[in-house]
């Protein structure tokens, strides 16, 4: 979904003081062959919070050889029982991997359809650009995605933590409306991730 790239390459100087649409070249004279690969994948991800989930971003902020390519990569670590929650990707669409483990993949069109599966290791998914999507570990053990981007920076629009996580927050009366509940609702809901 990025623009095609002007050149060979552009690993990302992210301390470039322009502002463009991707970053600024580091200058090719500076390039190293460290800066084509990137280990910040190759650990396990700690599933030790609320969700039971963790995502390694292998972004361009992450790994800057990424920068104008188009693509990008992510590691997600499910404990049994964790949940990767419903989220977005405004800038790509993802496919994925599952290495390790049993995986419920969910997706929702902009109709409200819903679209599901049970994985096993080994098997694919795709979710289009910008569709509401989740993973739950169904198994026993942990499970173990890696999931690719048509984009550098695909970002990622997580459905609970934008209503109920947001700087500033988003007003209650627009909450207990858009939910159809009390406020109470709300409260707890928001209680749950630090509001
Ligand atoms: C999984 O959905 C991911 O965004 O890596
Ligand atoms: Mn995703």
């Amino acid at each position: 979904a990025d623009p095609d790239p002007l050149q060979d390459f552009c690993i990302a100087d992210l301390k470039g003081t322009i502002s463009v649409n991707g970053f600024p070249c580091k200058l090719a004279s500076n390039v190293t062959s460290d800066d084509f690969f990137f280990d910040g994948l190759s650990q396990e991800g700690s599933t030790n919070n609320s969700f039971g989930s963790s995502v390694t971003q292998g972004n361009v902020l992450a790994f800057p050889g990424l920068n104008t390519l188009g693509i990008s990569m992510n590691r997600v670590d499910i404990a049994p029982g964790g949940l990767n929650p419903p989220h977005s990707h405004p800038r790509a669409a993802e496919s994925g991997i599952l290495v390790q483990g049993k995986l419920l993949v969910g997706l929702l069109t902009t109709g409200n359809v819903f679209y599901s599966k049970n994985l096993t290791a080994g098997q694919m998914f795709v979710i289009p650009r910008g569709l509401v999507h989740f993973q739950l570990n169904v198994g026993q053990e942990k499970a173990l995605i890696f999931t690719a981007f048509n984009s550098h920076l695909p970002g990622a629009v997580v459905l609970p933590l934008n209503l109920f996580a947001s700087t500033p927050s988003v007003p209650d009366n627009v909450l207990t409306k858009a939910f159809q509940v009390e406020q109470t609702v709300i409260d707890e809901i928001k209680s749950k991730f630090g509001g």
